[in-house]
């Protein structure tokens, strides 16, 4: 199973994501099963760290932020089973690169996957422009919504 977490510039939120992720899947011994990646819609910040102000706040909980930002590429959908958009805007942006329905179908909002936001607003807030707090706001909503993704892949074997 490959999964892929896009947000806007891939240094806040999708390396979250993907740090959260890492975590919840070795804790689980899985790391051979799933494969985890990020990347972004947009292309500023290509090639740079992920925000230190996210990273930071991650490592407070211990878990570590790594890799190079990326853009998203037209053979992701190809590459990856699910893709995970951080908020609404994503999404249009993702379905709008997909090549096909079949490629649509892979893009969810990541959000989906918490059992206790069913039916509230899905969306990660974008962090970037924000008070400080919304790093932290970042990291429960992430850390809710990847819980409950794990669950799912791996109920699907
Ligand atoms: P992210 O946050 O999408 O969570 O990585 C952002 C990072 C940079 C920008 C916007 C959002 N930016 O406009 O540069």
């Amino acid at each position: 199973m490959k999964l892929l977490f896009v947000c806007l510039g891939n240094i806040c939120r999708s390396p979250t994501a993907e740090g959260v992720m890492r975590r919840l899947v070795r804790e689980r011994g899985l790391e051979d099963a799933i494969t985890i990646d990020s990347a972004g819609t947009g292309g500023w910040h290509v090639g740079a760290p992920p925000d230190e102000r996210s990273t930071r706040a991650a490592a407070r909980r211990g878990i570590t932020l790594e890799g190079a930002a990326r853009k998203v590429r037209a053979s992701d959908f190809d590459e990856f089973d699910l893709i995970l958009a951080a908020d609404r805007e994503i999404v249009a942006a993702l379905r709008a690169l997909a090549p096909d329905d079949e490629a649509r179908a892979k893009v969810r909002l990541l959000r989906e996957f918490d059992p206790a936001s069913a039916g509230g607003d899905l969306d990660v807030p974008d962090p970037y422009y924000g008070a400080a707090g919304g790093f932290d706001e970042v990291l429960d909503l992430v850390e809710a919504a990847c819980a409950g993704l794990l669950d799912e892949v791996a109920a699907r074997g």
